[in-house]
């Protein structure tokens, strides 16, 4: 069936809805799900996260999904097709959960290392982004699940994101930040794009006309359909008419009957609903919900399903990133390590595999880096684990010797319901309060119970949530007061983290009452309303001393250390930007006292993003793992080891000190964020800072060595040689960085252009074409706003990375 006739049966159902079915359509009917109109054969739409698996529609650690590599590792690779593969490997997990729309890729940019989704956007490049992202897109489209290209535009920091102003001068907004879209719609035609938090140069993105009507449809010819980000719809009229299509999430948003009503008092008129409705129906078709119309890829020509394990593995291989290699001490070669390798970290055992908030899903496994290695290693190598440090997160949600259950109580004190919980976590919807309790007559919740500590000490405990609040343990008010949330953030009941709000001393084994009452419980936000709050705590903190001592004295009597350090979600999250760049708890001082023990140390970083690596300079050898995924243990053993090699390049500069940033602010100021820096983010802004970082954009080393012979350009494309110098097969990115031959002090010295892998038996030489893009040699002509090219001489140079150019020549453009 033609395009034609998909757009008639399209028009056709349209023209069957009453406005009210219309304005249904356009609201979520609960979190996940659009309503279904069976009058005109329309099925239920089905939306979930993304980024790295499809967590399905309920938040239940028993419905498990395969988990990838985090974004940050999957842009490591530099390669589209391993990216497209991931798509693909995702839109299985959507067709097994019944899922529709894929709510990801996140191509926000890394402005800030400060940024807390930072590892679930790509990297501080719009190109690289671009390129990643798009390969994605077209990877899930190609089986049928729609993706959504999230957030538009801007949300590239967490502080007050609901209500930030980012303020951006056109060139920045153009030539970063609206870039990757703008790619990824071109080339891989998204189904959807989500709409937003933060507002930019004025209107809140749900609102925003000039970027959603002008840009994004109008010039960008985007025919799909802009869902808000989760909560982020905030009015009527001027979302409506600001071009998004759909609220999410439901029951009650400000479309479907606040919609509807204002059609019928005239504040919007019904074309506009229409327009929104049309959107939704394509989408509906080409997912294959809308009876009557094939899906717009039919089963029969996707492609063959991946394995999602082996695609897990292969992309974190290939995204682990070698910083630096002293004596080439990897790869390790079992045969001559008769002491053994001593492994430290708790991480070793316990991974971090993937960053937190909206991004979370419940991996169907994890393999450890200490399980990979014991199924790896030869018998006869001695293989010891000792954590090094405690890395229990300080205050979390109370779990484990408590007994809570909750009363729900009516204005006058009556008890309406109770309920046994078994957590500290409360999240009811208005709708799914225990009991059936009505929401309108609930008047407070108590959380309470008892906590038999395991350990004497001094124990913590806190609140999470926004509200009213009295904290009693064992007779002891710790806390009687008032929560609000600085950033208006509806979410920070789910996401924010605990405060901690009084200590006290308990005897191991003897139980005390707790009871955390809510005296204004309900969370109301728009028309989503509900309860939400936790109760935190924290067990007496340990010496780390003892168990320092006992990693550095396993790493004296090893042959080989390997250290794994690692972020927690207390430090990688959503909903609040990162305050320092320091690994949590002591394991800097664990590094440094391993290292100065053993001088055949290797440390592991399984970080999502940037962190100081004080270290860094006293150790053999530095391996980036990032947020490495289900099959990470398994990825990292075949590189420890040498039956792979390390595949990743930086995709975002690591500085060596938070302080030598050039680009840090995420904390408004009045409401406001100013983008001053202008097009000077990432690289592009270290070229001109006085600091220079600890390893730049684009580094990372293999295992074998290369030569970069020639370099070749014509008016469109580059060719570059390359010869493997090594001794073993290797696999080389090869990077193009394009830059004015005159200095212009308006534009970075040089910028990334392209970008392809060579690979070659060694000795052997490779060659490779890298398309050169117009929009390489273009800029955004503020005066003119269009895209305008600016001619003269360029360099072109062939690079291992930003700062290592190896091969240089120059292009006119007339
Ligand atoms: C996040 C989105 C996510 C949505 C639904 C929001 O808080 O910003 O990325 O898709 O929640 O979970």
């Amino acid at each position: 069936m033609n395009a034609a006739d998909r757009e008639a049966r399209v028009e056709e159902a349209l023209a069957r809805l009453d406005l009210d079915a219309k304005a249904s359509l356009l609201s979520g009917q609960d979190l996940w799900t659009l309503p279904a109109l069976p009058e005109i054969g329309l099925a239920s739409i089905v939306m979930s996260d993304g980024p790295v698996g499809v967590r399905g529609t309920a938040f239940d650690p028993s419905d498990t999904s395969l988990t990838l590599p985090s974004p940050t590792a999957l842009a490591a690779t530099w390669d589209p097709d391993l990216a497209r593969r991931a798509g693909r490997a995702l839109a299985a997990e959507a067709h097994r959960k019944g899922v529709h729309v894929l709510l990801a890729p996140t191509v926000n940019l890394h402005r800030s290392p400060l940024g807390g989704r930072h590892f679930e956007c790509y990297s501080e490049d719009p190109l690289l982004t671009a390129r990643i992202g798009a390969a994605h897109v077209t990877g899930v489209q190609e089986c049928g699940v729609a993706a959504t290209v999230k957030h538009f535009v801007a949300n590239d920091a967490e502080t007050e994101r609901f209500t930030v102003t980012n303020r951006i001068g056109e060139r920045a907004l153009r030539e970063l930040y609206l870039a990757p879209f703008e790619q990824i719609v071109a080339e891989a035609r998204p189904w959807l794009v989500m709409s937003a938090y933060n507002a930019v140069n004025g209107p809140t993105m749900t609102e925003n006309r000039e970027l959603q009507s002008g840009v994004l449809r109008g010039e960008w010819g985007f025919d799909g359909v802009v869902v808000s980000d989760w909560l982020a719809a905030r009015d009527t009229v001027r979302a409506i008419e600001g071009g998004l299509d759909v609220a999410m999430p439901g029951p009650r948003t400000v479309f479907g009957r606040a919609l509807a009503a204002a059609v019928r008092d005239g504040r919007v008129s019904e074309k506009s609903v229409d327009d929104a409705v049309r959107n939704v129906l394509r989408l509906a078709a080409r997912v294959g919900l809308l009876d009557g119309l094939p899906p717009e890829v039919p089963a029969e020509s996707r492609p063959v399903p991946e394995d999602g394990r082996a695609v897990a593995r292969e992309i974190a291989t290939r995204s682990f990133v070698l910083l630096h290699n002293r004596a080439s001490v990897l790869p390790l070669d079992p045969a001559v390590l008769p002491g053994g390798i001593a492994l430290i970290g708790r991480a070793a055992e316990a991974p971090r595999v993937l960053g937190g908030g909206s991004a979370t899903v419940f991996p169907e496994r994890v393999v450890s880096l200490l399980d990979a290695l014991r199924d790896a290693l030869p018998e006869a190598t001695p293989l010891t684990h000792e954590p090094g440090t405690d890395l229990t997160e300080a205050l979390a949600v109370a779990g484990e010797g408590f007994d809570l259950w909750t009363v729900l109580r009516a204005e006058r004190g009556a008890v309406l319901a109770q309920q046994e919980v078994t957590s500290g976590r409360i999240r009811w919807t208005d709708s799914s309060l225990p009991g059936g309790v009505d929401y309108d007559a609930l008047a407070t919740v108590e959380l309470t119970g008892r906590f038999t500590p395991r350990e004497s000490g001094s124990h913590t405990f806190g609140t999470r949530g926004v509200g009213a609040f009295t904290l009693t343990v064992d007779g002891h008010v710790l806390f009687d007061g008032e929560h609000r949330s600085a950033g208006a953030d509806p979410l920070e009941a789910l996401t924010g983290r605990p405060i901690p709000r009084g200590d006290i001393e308990l005897r191991a084994g003897e139980p005390v009452e707790v009871v955390l009452l809510a005296t204004t419980p309900k969370m109301e936000y728009g028309d989503l309303r509900g309860v939400s709050f936790a109760l935190a705590h924290a067990a007496p903190a340990r010496s780390d001393d003892p168990l320092i001592d006992r990693a550095v004295a396993a790493a004296a009597s090893a042959d080989v250390a390997v250290v794994v350090v690692a972020t927690t979600e207390a430090v990688e999250s959503e909903g609040f930007d990162r305050e320092t760049l320091r690994l949590p708890g002591r394991q800097d001082d664990l590094v440094a006292r391993v290292a100065a023990a053993n001088p055949r140390t290797v440390v592991v970083v399984n970080a999502g993003s940037p962190v100081e690596m004080p270290w860094r300079d006293d150790v053999a050898a530095v391996l980036l793992s990032w947020f490495p995924g289900q099959e990470g243990g398994a990825a990292l053993a075949d590189v420890l080891l040498g039956l792979d090699e390390p595949g990743g390049r930086l995709p975002t500069t690591w500085l060596a000190r938070l302080t030598d940033a050039p680009v840090t602010r995420v904390t408004p100021e009045d409401g406001v964020l100013p983008y001053d820096e202008g097009v000077f983010i990432g690289y592009r802004a270290w070229q001109r800072h006085p600091a220079v970082p600890a390893y730049p954009f684009g580094h990372g080393l293999g295992y074998t060595t290369w030569t970069y012979e020639t370099l070749e350009t014509t008016a469109d494309s580059a060719r570059v040689r390359v010869r493997n110098t090594g001794d073993r097969p290797g696999r080389e990115t090869v990077q193009l960085y394009v830059g004015p031959a005159e200095a212009d002090p308006s534009r970075p010295t040089h910028w990334l252009a392209g970008f392809a892998t060579a690979t070659a038996a060694p000795g052997e030489m490779a060659d490779i074409e890298v398309p050169l893009p117009l929009r390489a040699f273009q800029i955004w002509d503020e005066e003119t706003s269009t895209w305008t090219t600016v001619p003269g001489d360029y360099r072109i140079h062939a690079a291992h990375d930003a700062t290592d150019l190896r091969l240089t020549t120059t292009l006119t453009i007339p």
